[in-house]
């Protein structure tokens, strides 16, 4: 809340008043955001992959009425079922949670398979990461929950926060459904007539989050630059859609300090997200080696590296750099990837190197490995390609690698910690910078929920400062 005080000062100067800052960190962000869903401030806590946002992190999170989101994103569907199902039997029914979906583009089953069972399971809602489109199962998920109120308007049980990092995404997500999906789903007995109608209503998602550079997953982006740019899109499809209810647009990556704070809020997101603070917490699924690793590092820290899941084209993951030796070996896998048709194209010395210290095993024995992967899991086509495309072969046996390093993080095996690879953004930096000599800068005493609120607090203080001061300054003139 900002009180506007008029001063004899500032009439003089032409100047109606000045703000001064008495404002509460429950009241920073958008009300209706809360109001939507439940919580106590406008702050979300996003995904992390295999249970690193875990069920406990969700439910520590739901209790103090904020949103987390269960890092599903990896798991078997019996788990996702198990850790629903916990959360759902530990929080009370009227608090809110969310899970993560992925886009699975050449595997399409994946994330229809996931959004039945969101269905089944009542989520009311997900917190989509890495759509550059609308697909079947989103549009599913979306519609089904769509029906008429006796009043005449519009209910939207199902909820999408779409994380984005380009306007042309932005924009599909602020679009309604994509007709020909509609149509394909109301064909398929999946969606009522009803529901394919009202679906041409509304968009997508009512809330989507820019997403600035960040740990894990990322494209780099600048949140000044990013913010601004989709906040017009919202703004345009606003207006566009008067009736469709309040749009909001949140910001992500790169929180972890007070002042980042509150400049999302100053820029008018509607609300924060955070992610790579929150691994170094107790409830996070991070190993406890990884949470001793983190929770010392330094804004510099951390480092780019090829994403194991895509690195073929070009994707990005940041990790964490100190102490570790994964992102210069991933950079250097790539490169040789790029630079080479097959294994055997690369000089005889890197290739001992690379069994050597990077896999521990011979190419022959990885590749082994390959097929048994490959043939568990029924993916017998990338098996074929490799039979006459050298390339694809090395491809496959240098995403064993990153598949490997991402195990041994996950179980903190510190045999072979210099692989280590431990998706992390410099927010965190940032954090153990602004807690370093308090109790929290031991991550035993980090739970998610405290150092939300902490956050959440020391933002709304500072703002208060800032204000005054500016006023000081201004009357003082
Ligand atoms: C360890 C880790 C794992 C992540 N895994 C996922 C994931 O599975 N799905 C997803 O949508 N985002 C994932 N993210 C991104 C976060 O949900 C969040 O968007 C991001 O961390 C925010 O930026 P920050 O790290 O700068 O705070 C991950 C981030 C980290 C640090």
């Amino acid at each position: 809340m900002l009180e506007k005080i008029a001063t004899p000062a500032d009439t003089q100067d032409g100047v109606q008043g000045a703000l001064i800052g008495n404002i509460k960190a429950h009241e920073l962000g958008a009300s209706s955001f809360r109001e939507r869903y439940g919580l106590q401030y406008a702050y979300m806590a996003g995904s992390m992959y295999r249970g690193i946002s875990s069920k406990e992190l969700v439910v520590a999170l739901g209790k103090a009425n904020l949103l987390g989101c269960l890092g599903a994103a990896g798991m078997s569907l019996e788990q996702i079922r198990r850790d629903l199902g916990y959360i759902q039997s530990n929080l009370p029914s009227d608090r809110m949670y969310g899970a993560n979906l992925i886009c699975h583009l050449s595997r399409p089953t994946i994330e229809m398979d996931r959004v039945e069972l969101f269905i089944e399971m009542g989520v009311r809602c997900i917190e989509a990461a890495a759509f550059m489109v609308m697909t079947p199962a989103l549009v599913y998920y979306r519609l089904q929950g769509l029906s008429k109120a006796s009043d005449g308007t519009i209910q939207c049980q199902n909820h999408i926060i779409a994380k984005v990092s380009r306007p042309e995404v932005a924009k599909a997500f602020l679009n309604p459904a994509p007709m020909d999906i509609v149509q394909k789903l109301l064909a398929q007995g999946k969606i009522t007539q009803e529901q394919a109608e009202l679906s041409q209503q509304i968009p997508m998602s009512h809330d989507i989050c820019v997403e600035a550079d960040s740990g894990g997953h990322t494209d780099q982006g600048v949140a000044c630059v990013l913010f601004p740019a989709i906040a017009l899109i919202r703004d345009e499809m606003q207006q566009k859609y008067p009736h469709t209810g309040r749009i909001h647009v949140g910001l992500g990556g790169g929180i972890g300090a007070p002042q980042a704070v509150v400049s999302a809020f100053m820029m008018d997101a509607d609300f924060i997200l955070t992610g790579s603070i929150n691994q170094c917490t107790v409830e996070s699924g991070a190993s406890p080696e990884v949470k001793d690793l983190l929770a010392n590092i330094n804004v510099q820290d951390t480092d780019y590296a090829p994403a194991g899941d895509m690195f073929e084209i070009g994707a990005r993951v940041q990790v964490l750099k100190k102490g570790v030796f994964f992102p210069a070996r991933g950079n250097k896998l790539y490169n040789l990837y790029k630079q080479h048709d097959s294994w055997f194209d690369i000089p005889e010395q890197t290739r001992q190197q690379i069994e050597r210290s990077f896999f521990h095993k011979s190419f022959e024995e990885v590749w082994q490995e390959v097929i048994e992967h490959n043939e568990r899991k029924g993916q017998l086509k990338n098996l074929e390609e490799a039979q006459s495309n050298d390339k694809h072969k090395m491809a496959l046996a240098f995403r064993w690698y990153f598949a490997y390093t991402n195990r041994l993080a996950i179980n903190g095996d510190l045999s072979d910690k210099a692989n280590f690879q431990v998706h992390t953004g410099p927010a965190l930096g940032a954090f153990n910078q602004w807690v370093k000599g308090t109790e929290l800068a031991s991550w035993q005493n980090r739970h998610v929920d405290k150092i939300a609120e902490k956050l959440m607090c020391a933002a709304a203080e500072q703002l208060n400062n800032q204000l005054n001061s500016l006023f000081k300054n201004n009357h003082n003139k």
